[in-house]
């Protein structure tokens, strides 16, 4: 695992940001994996900003969200088919045809939703870059505490945290679901790189466990400690409760020069 720590949240945008162009230009016909939530707006906004520049193209490539609520139309504001409408996928020059989001209707079978959410990632040859937020219980997508590490793209039931944390943005009155369709843990370890982004005080526990805890369900994040090129970038706060911040540091210099040696390299 690569751990970058820098100053503040919107380092940490332009960080990922840096990192999903290179990239870019390196796969334009790239399939990403993409993540709703407070964390990547920065992020997003970093992208259309380069896109505007016209330093960047998503014509050629291809996304999944990781996961959709239950029981919400794709047109309702709260959804995160309209999150990424809003965010990236329209002020962007991305096909909506190219753009995925694990959608259940009322009506349809989730299981037969879940199983063919994975045959499109299959069939696309599978996701080259992931990116990740991480909920402040150690969730990845909506895979909550205790989900198999085995999962794959199903539905879960929010735990009671997740519902509070995420209550800020729903209006008093307004429904909120506790249920969600998500990727699952093993559907997110077989992207081929993973980029993982907290920021904030309240990230530092999860991230924590996350990071130098042991692999658990217990926490979800944990599970990426098994795999081989996932870079997490933390702001301060979020990196305030790690133990071995000035090795990650350190390293973190290391690799600047191995990088001019050998070209790309990874920490992993
Ligand atoms: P947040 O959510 O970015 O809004 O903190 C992250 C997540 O729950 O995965």
């Amino acid at each position: 695992m690569e751990v970058v720590i820098v100053k503040n949240p919107d380092d940490v945008a332009v960080h990922a940001a840096k990192r999903i162009v290179e990239f870019m230009i390196k796969k334009p016909d790239v399939v990403l994996g993409l993540a709703t939530g407070n964390t990547p707006i920065a992020l997003y906004e970093r992208l259309v900003a380069i896109y505007n520049e016209g330093k960047l193209s998503f014509q050629d490539a291809t996304t999944f969200n990781l996961d959709e609520y239950i029981g919400i139309e794709p047109s309702n504001p709260q959804s995160y088919r309209s999150f990424m409408n809003t965010h990236l996928f329209e002020k962007v020059d991305i096909a909506q045809s190219r753009t995925h989001v694990p959608e259940c209707p009322p009506g349809e079978n989730p299981r037969v939703i879940g199983d063919a959410y994975e045959q499109k990632i299959t069939a696309v040859g599978g996701i080259d870059l992931q990116i990740l937020g991480i909920g402040s219980n150690g969730h990845i997508g909506f895979n909550e505490p205790y989900s198999s590490l085995a999962s794959r793209t199903r539905v879960k039931t929010l735990t009671q945290q997740t519902v509070a944390d995420n209550n800020r943005l729903f209006a008093s009155g307004e429904f909120q679901p506790q249920l969600a369709i998500t990727m699952g843990i093993a559907t997110i370890l077989e992207a081929r790189h993973i980029l993982l982004l907290a920021t904030g005080k309240q990230k530092a526990s999860c991230i924590r466990k996350a990071i130098e805890g042991p692999v658990s369900a217990m926490c979800p994040a944990s599970a990426l400690q098994m795999h081989r090129y996932t870079t997490v970038i933390l702001d301060e706060d979020a990196a305030s409760e790690l133990k071995e911040s000035d090795y990650y540091r350190w390293v973190n210099l290391k690799h600047e020069s191995l990088v001019d040696e050998y070209g790309y390299f990874h920490n992993d």
